[in-house]
């Protein structure tokens, strides 16, 4: 198995270039099997997009890759996604909603992707049923049939997923469908853009999106929003190696609550209209309590990082998760570090700022809890090596490259 060998110490400098979002590429792709042709632009290549494209051409469709440009043609052949890859990805789910709702039958299979405790799928079988779908379970497969009719669907709990999978079914069901307490984060805005580039007719309103179905279809060409995780997780790796950094090809406006919180640590935030510049003075300070929560509010899927941040910043803070039960397996990882981090309860953590990381065999159990250890690597003193590394390039492009053309020493080895 492969791991990455991390020399730490080193103080990052540079411009990182920010790649396409992985969380607005996936959905996008999903729908883009149910339009007419599409180009996309700005597209990550990750093994969850390499994944995704696999299950595409298995539905029947073509697929052509250049560059980080993908061109999808054809018509859906096959209703059937392929289970081995849906084993592998959550977001596999989201092709519930668009072959649904335009080939009126899909089946699909219990959803893999990362461990962060119980992933249910009970709302998006939901959505479908309140759609008019018929659902039945034969093991893990799950049947799903019926010509989609538009309704008024309350959502019970905010979802990123949900939210989409009834936007990409919707638009080829009967009728206006309306969503209620919708999830909004910019990725789904991106997903609604791009539907709306190819001729459909999707509003969001706050916390309501509207979706009249229409039948013009169009050749689209659409530019995948960057990727506002990634680029945290760059701020993230500047913050604790008391660095600085210039990341492009960004939009700022995503990142409010984790601009806010880094210059309340103490960082110099600058921003321009799509880059951001971040330097750390040699003493950070933790803020006294983080809560994870949906979009604006701080991201689940950057508590790993911060974590690492605050292991070695001074101070102690409380992390409290709101969206998964079990966003934690990074902890024990960390503490082989040398990190002062107390699990108060499964999703609540004390961390205390100690001056300094060593190196140490770690193992990464999920992507952003990788990204995690590699940041604490690049901080901490002396060599780390970094295992399960699948991990981590599910949702970073070229994260070596990136991180050696800042300063940061890191390599792949093929051969442990
Ligand atoms: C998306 C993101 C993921 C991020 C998460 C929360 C993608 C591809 N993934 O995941 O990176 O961590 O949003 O910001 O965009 N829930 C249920 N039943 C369901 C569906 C969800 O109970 O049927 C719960 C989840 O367990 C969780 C909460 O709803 O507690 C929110 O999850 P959701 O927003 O659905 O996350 P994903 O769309 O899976």
């Amino acid at each position: 198995m492969s791991c990455y060998v991390v020399k730490g110490g080193n103080r990052l400098s540079g411009e990182v270039n920010i790649s396409g979002a992985k969380n607005a590429v996936l959905p996008i792709l999903a729908a883009a099997s149910i339009q007419n042709e599409t180009t996309l632009k700005n597209v990550p290549f990750l093994s969850d997009v390499s994944n995704t494209l696999q299950i595409i051409r298995e539905l029947g469709l073509n697929v052509v890759t250049e560059n980080n440009t993908v061109n999808i043609s054809g018509k859906v052949t096959n209703t059937i996604i392929n289970k081995f890859l849906s084993q592998k990805m959550r977001s596999s789910i989201l092709f519930l909603g668009a072959i649904l709702g335009k080939c009126q039958e899909v089946t699909i299979f219990e959803p893999g992707g990362c461990k962060l405790g119980e992933r249910p799928i009970d709302l998006h079988i939901w959505a479908m049923e309140k759609l008019g779908a018929k659902i039945t379970k034969k093991d893990d497969e799950i049947i799903c049939k019926g010509k989609l009719k538009g309704t008024q669907i309350n959502m019970p709990i905010v979802s990123v997923g949900v939210t989409e999978n009834i936007i990409m079914a919707a638009i080829n069901a009967e009728g206006i469908t309306i969503i209620n307490n919708c999830a909004k984060e910019p990725e789904i805005d991106d997903l609604i853009l791009y539907l709306n580039e190819c001729g459909n007719n999707i509003e969001r309103k706050n916390s309501t999106i509207i979706i009249t179905p229409t039948k013009t279809k169009n050749y689209t060409t659409h530019c995948i929003i960057p990727d506002r995780i990634e680029a945290a997780t760059f701020m993230a790796m500047a913050a604790a190696t008391k660095g600085e950094l210039f990341l492009k090809n960004l939009n700022p406006n995503h990142l409010n609550s984790i601009l806010n919180l880094f210059q309340k640590m103490g960082c110099i935030i600058k921003t321009d209209i799509d880059k951001i510049y971040i330097e750390t003075p040699y003493k950070i300070y933790s803020p006294p309590n983080i809560v994870t929560k949906p979009y604006p509010n701080f991201p689940t899927d950057f508590q790993p990082q911060i974590m690492s941040v605050l292991s070695t910043s001074q101070g102690c803070c409380v992390i409290k998760e709101t969206l998964f039960s079990s966003r934690n397996k990074h902890i024990s990882e960390l503490k082989k570090m040398g990190a002062n981090i107390e699990i108060i309860d499964e999703t609540t953590f004390e961390i205390n700022g100690v001056d300094l990381l060593y190196g140490a065999e770690v193992t990464a159990k999920d992507l952003r809890g990788g990204a995690a250890l590699i940041i604490s690597a690049l901080s901490a003193e002396g060599e780390s090596k970094i295992n399960g590394i699948e991990h981590i390039i599910r949702g970073y492009e070229n994260i070596c490259t990136k991180i050696e053309n800042i300063g940061g020493i890191i390599k792949l080895d093929k051969n442990r």
